[in-house]
């Protein structure tokens, strides 16, 4: 897998020289002839000479000394290759390096200005930094050091390495690609750090931006993947952007847990930046992170005012209040300009709309103020004609600091549903008179210069109960492009704590129905005698109360006949709780796997349940505007009514209390194995296909009344995909039917929603229908593509306890989480589920 690999002769070779000279520290007397290493105190790293592959150039770098798969993380003479072995490295009195053949050739050197008190020292340290320093001080103290190779990357980011500015020195890492596999020299894909007011990583493609990181937001990068504004960490890393305003801006992480090895290296082949992980027992490295991603994380795919959304179609959709410039061709990657003309400072013409989630727009033209309130930040906005949207600098907490942009916003989407909110500047016919009064009471305080204190006092007061009314009202989010929940302040009924107590017998074991990822289920009886569904959430969603309420309302909003109704919400400290209609006949799972109670369900039934779920998750995906992934559809999240018509259930939650992702891939991994899709399982990426995945397995179960995982078919270890796949090859799918379904003629029907089953089961997103698609399949007799080999064909050991990882409390668990995620990925689906069914990792 790896392009650095050399042949293990030459391991051995540098092995058994490498004892001949092994300390971290280089005199000034000595020098490394070609041959010999150094090694860091703790052996983790290695500085010396090698070759790529067949290639004759030598040259001087550093590779993990422990790794059997050769990696260089640094090279001194990229590009400049030695032709011979003959050449050393050694220490100038003036404080330089210096690699130089007998005849005094100089190959290469350092150029640091800075001199000497005493002859230096080289020494190779455990981070993996080769520095000179004078020989009094003991390699502590960065500021000190007369030269490090951290402050001159190549490919290859380590742990600690500082990726950005020092703005004392101007001196700027950035991370340059290897130009490929066996040439080390400087590639043009290149990663930094920009040198603005507000500062994000980007990854060039020479001289022309390809993919940024959006500015960090206080918590992560605003471009980052993810839900909850409170997470700072990664379950296994913790990064931080550094922004002090006169010294230094810079990246850099660390792992949590100090012996899993891992970097960042620039992949030139590929144009990716890729974080890998050394996975010992198996002896390779696996890819954990990448970036970009996908199309929609490259640089502005839409123009301006667009969001992408990889799997919608088109990909590229304006924002609500936008429209396609070219309206003739529709060509939306030329961008969208505002639907109605927007005119500087005249009411009704001039106001801001309220987007949640999109990541920040490129920085070039933008300004920050780190000590402004938002209300400063809009007045500052507002006065300049050239302004275009504004934003918290920092959204912890209530938010702080102001960033504004000038001219046209590019390079924006949504990436989140909560926490972040930028203002965007627009005609706004409905921005109401007493609002842009508020505005004049705003600009009044801005700039009036010696107002009267009853003036002050009088704008102050107004000021904030208009605030209030304002905070109340706009609870507004964009999703699919949409602005919902301006236009209706919809109430939901908010239930207090005792009340709940009451209802559920303060949450009997007796009372609890069940327990679902997101925390136990209880019935309840309200006092006036209705039974409800009381869901307590985890206190560990990590999410804010306003995010919280605004995403209940959210789901309030959502009516299907086939979702659950959410009734109310309890929200009381550290208590978070949803309340639902009661549904007396439990779930789907409960019938369809009960030997008895299975036969109640006929197939017409099972026809209808199949058709209306379908039906609820098209909602879900397509005709709320929510565009909501439901992430965890299975059988048990399935209710069954009276008349045993489907509800779905838990929709929404997994938007509530799941998304927890940085820089683009899931690091908590929610749902259930066994009904989630291949592409989330191992690379944590989800969309509405992985749910159609999910959909698949539901209507496999449905027809053949057996679950995916836990049954066992003579002659092949195939789970019910597999067996489903072999029978639908010999020939005789019709053998895959519930034996209690005996009745020649609801044939034709169960083959075709089998055959149905299996497009939805593809291993490639792509090849899946969309949810729109399966109802049409379902309720026609259109022809039918014929199925490839679905995904996961083998998985049937798992056991119930293993396969539920949901978010979890504590942090060891999350790490267990995501070295999961790793594994799966290296071992591929079966392999890991052979060898987890001893014990968890
Ligand atoms: C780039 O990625 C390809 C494909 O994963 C891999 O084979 C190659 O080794 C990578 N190159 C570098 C420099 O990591
Ligand atoms: C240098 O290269 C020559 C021939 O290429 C080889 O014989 C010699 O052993 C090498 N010396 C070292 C120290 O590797
Ligand atoms: C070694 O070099 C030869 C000739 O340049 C080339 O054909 C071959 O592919 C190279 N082998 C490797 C492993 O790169
Ligand atoms: C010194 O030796 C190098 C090879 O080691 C050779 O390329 C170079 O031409 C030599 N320079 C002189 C001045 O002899
Ligand atoms: C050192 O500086 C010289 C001249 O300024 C330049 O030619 C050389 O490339 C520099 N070397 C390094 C390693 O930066
Ligand atoms: C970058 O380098 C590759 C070859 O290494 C070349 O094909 C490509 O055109 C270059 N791109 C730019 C933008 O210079
Ligand atoms: C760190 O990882 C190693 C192996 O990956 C494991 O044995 C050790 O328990 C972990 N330490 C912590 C504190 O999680
Ligand atoms: C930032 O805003 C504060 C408060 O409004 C103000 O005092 C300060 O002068 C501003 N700084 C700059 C650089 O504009
Ligand atoms: C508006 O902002 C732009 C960009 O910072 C600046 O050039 C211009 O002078 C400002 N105009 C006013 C009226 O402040
Ligand atoms: C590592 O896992 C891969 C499959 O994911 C396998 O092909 C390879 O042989 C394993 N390597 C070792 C050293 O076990």
């Amino acid at each position: 897998m790896t392009i650095f690999t050399l042949t293990l002769g030459i391991c051995n070779l540098l092995f058994l020289l490498s004892k001949a000279f092994s300390t971290d520290t280089l005199t000034f007397s000595q020098s490394l002839h070609d041959g010999t290493t150094l090694s860091s105190k703790d052996e983790t790293f290695e500085l010396g000479f090698f070759s790529l592959r067949n290639s004759t150039n030598r040259y001087l770098g550093i590779w993990f000394k422990n790794i059997p798969v050769k990696t260089i993380v640094w090279v001194a003479n990229r590009d400049h290759p030695l032709k011979d072995n003959s050449t050393k490295l050694t220490i100038t009195n003036d404080g330089n390096l210096l690699l130089h053949s007998n005849n005094n050739t100089v190959h290469w050197s350092t150029n640091t200005t800075t001199k000497p008190l005493r002859p230096p020292i080289l020494q190779l340290l455990n981070t993996g930094n080769l520095i000179l320093r004078n020989d009094d001080d003991h390699g502590n103290n960065e500021e000190k050091f007369l030269w490090q190779s951290f402050d001159y990357p190549c490919d290859t980011l380590l742990p600690g390495m500082k990726l950005g500015w020092n703005k004392k020195t101007g001196l700027n890492r950035i991370i340059t690609a290897w130009k490929n596999w066996d040439d080390p020299s400087a590639g043009n894909f290149t990663w930094g750090i920009t040198f603005d007011s507000n500062p994000e990583m980007v990854l060039w493609k020479g001289t022309s931006k390809y993919h940024r990181s959006g500015p960090w937001n206080g918590v992560r990068f605003s471009g980052a993947f993810g839900g909850s504004n409170r997470l700072t960490t990664h379950p296994l890393f913790v990064y931080k952007l550094v922004n002090n305003n006169n010294d230094e801006v810079y990246y850099s992480y660390r792992s949590i847990n100090k012996s899993l090895i891992s970097i960042v290296v620039m992949n030139q082949t590929l144009f990716r930046r890729q974080r890998i992980i050394w996975i010992p027992d198996n002896g390779t490295w696996r890819l954990f992170q990448t970036a970009p991603r996908d199309i929609c994380d490259t640089y502005n795919p839409c123009g301006s005012y667009a969001n992408c959304m990889v799997d919608a179609s088109p990909v590229c959709q304006c924002l609500e209040g936008f429209q396609p410039k070219s309206s003739e061709t529709m060509d939306l990657s030329q961008g969208c300009v505002r639907s109605e003309p927007w005119r500087c400072r005249v009411d009704g013409r001039d106001g801001f709309r309220k987007f949640v989630g999109l990541k920040y727009p490129d920085t070039t033209h933008s300004w920050v103020n780190r000590s402004m309130t938002l209300d400063e930040c809009k007045v500052k906005c507002w006065e300049n004609c050239s302004c275009t949207a504004y934003a918290n600098l920092d959204i912890r907490g209530a938010g702080s600091g102001c960033s504004i942009w000038f001219g046209d916003l590019i390079d924006l989407k949504v990436v989140s549903q909560s926490g972040q909110y930028l203002y965007i500047r627009m005609a706004d016919s409905r921005t109401d008179p007493k609002d842009a009064h508020k505005k004049k009471a705003l600009l009044l305080i801005g700039t009036t210069v010696a107002p009267t204190v009853l003036v002050i006092l009088f704008a102050i007061l107004y000021y904030y109960r208009r605030k209030r009314k304002y905070e109340e009202e706009n609870v507004s989010v964009v999703k699919n492009d949409k602005v919902v929940g301006q236009e209706d302040s919809m109430e939901l009924p908010l239930f207090d704590f005792a009340t709940i107590v009451n209802a559920t017998n303060n949450f009997s074991t007796d009372n609890k129905l069940g327990q679902g990822g997101f925390g136990p289920v209880y019935k309840g009886v309200l006092a006036d005698g209705q039974e409800i569904a009381v869901k307590r959430l985890s206190r560990s969603s990590g999410q804010g109360l306003t995010e919280f309420k605004n995403e209940i309302i959210l789901c309030a909003k959502l009516q299907h006949r086939n979702l659950v109704k959410v009734l109310g919400c309890c929200i009381e400290e550290e208590e978070k709780m949803l309340l639902y209609e009661y549904m007396p006949n439990r779930s789907l799972d409960s019938f369809l796997f009960d030997s008895t109670k299975s036969e109640i369900l006929d197939w017409s039934k099972r026809f209808h349940i199949l058709c209306a779920t379908a039906g609820g998750l098209l909602y879900l995906h397509q005709d709320s505007r929510l565009r909501i992934i439901h992430r965890d559809l299975k059988a048990s999240n399935i209710l069954l009514d009276n008349n045993l018509n489907p509800k779905i259930s838990d929709f929404g939650l997994a938007r509530m209390c799941g998304g927890d992702q940085i820089e683009g891939n899931t690091n908590r991994i929610v749902g259930t194995y066994g009904y989630m899709a291949p592409e989330y399982v191992i690379h944590g990426l989800f969309s509405t296909k992985s749910d159609v995945f999910s959909f698949g397995i539901l209507l496999l179960e449905i027809v053949s009344g057996k679950k995916n995982r836990e049954v066992t078919y003579p002659h092949h270890s195939h789970n019910l995909i597999g067996h489903t796949w072999k029978l639908w090859k010999e020939g005789t799918p019709e053998k895959l039917i519930d034996n209690c379904l005996e009745d020649a003629s609801i044939l034709s029907e169960a083959v075709r929603s089998i055959h149905i089953g299996l497009l939805c089961l593809q291993r490639q997103p792509n090849d899946r229908p969309n949810m729109s698609s399966v109802v049409v399949m379902l309720s026609s007799d259109n022809e039918l593509p014929e199925p490839k080999e679905p995904g996961f064909l083998i998985d049937r050991i798992l056991n119930e306890e293993q396969s539920e990882f949901r978010s979890q409390t504590s942090s060891t668990n999350e790490v267990t989480i995501s070295i999961l995620n790793v594994w799966l990925g290296v071992y591929g689906f079966s392999d890991f589920l052979g060898l987890s069914k001893g014990s968890r990792f």
